[in-house]
């Protein structure tokens, strides 16, 4: 595919088929990410892949979590639906959790996150050229002492997004741009 063409085809999938990813593809994709540029080249960025019954129990603990956080809202429908993708991320057969390195001090951290970021943006891409589904995800970092436990992460660690991964079972519209012609994004100075 195209570069543009991914940049432009790419869309947070909420619903999966069960199919597993061959690891084969899926390292190909962690190159990608692997690629990216990085804060003093220091490629701070880790991923665990996660399936099986620490996925579910990853899905377990942020819907009890959501539970409380979305018990005042009116809408039912949109409460069950957010809670069911909350419990089963879709039914994707696959979670990648990305890291990076801990820092207290304010502009390390800013560095550290933003190179992280990079890769993930890179492996979203490579996943969806390689016809794969992804939905970049800071939600369940709310229920972040949930997921250090199951996952088993310490403190020098800074929990950054999730992802699941896996074939798309839907194919959703592409958001309107909020300034498609790019009139107040950009200021252009001399
Ligand atoms: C930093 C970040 C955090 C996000 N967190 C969530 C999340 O917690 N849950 C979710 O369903 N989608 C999440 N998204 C996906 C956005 O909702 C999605 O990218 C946006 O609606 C635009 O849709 P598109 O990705 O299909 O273009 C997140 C995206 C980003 C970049």
């Amino acid at each position: 595919m195209d570069f543009y063409d991914v940049v432009y085809s790419r869309r947070a999938i909420r619903q999966y088929k069960p199919d597993m990813v061959p690891q084969e593809i899926l390292l190909k994709i962690f190159n990608a990410a692997n690629w990216a540029p990085s804060g003093m080249n220091m490629q701070q960025w880790e991923f665990i892949v996660v399936s099986g019954s620490k996925k579910n129990q990853i899905g377990e603990s942020y819907a009890r979590f959501s539970e409380k956080y979305t018990a005042d809202w009116d809408d039912q429908a949109r409460r069950e639906n957010f809670l069911k993708f909350a419990r089963n991320f879709g039914g994707s057969p696959l979670l990648i959790v990305a890291l990076t390195k801990a820092s207290k001090e304010n502009s390390m951290r800013k560095m550290h996150l933003e190179s992280v970021s990079a890769a993930f943006e890179n492996l979203l891409l490579a996943a969806c050229a390689e016809g794969l589904g992804t939905c970049w995800m800071t939600g369940p970092l709310q229920d972040e002492a949930g997921i250090r436990k199951i996952l088993d992460i310490g403190d020098d660690k800074e929990l950054v997004a999730l992802t699941p991964i896996g074939y798309p079972d839907m194919t959703p519209a592409a958001p309107d741009r909020v300034d498609p012609e790019l009139k107040a994004k950009i200021r252009w100075v001399e």
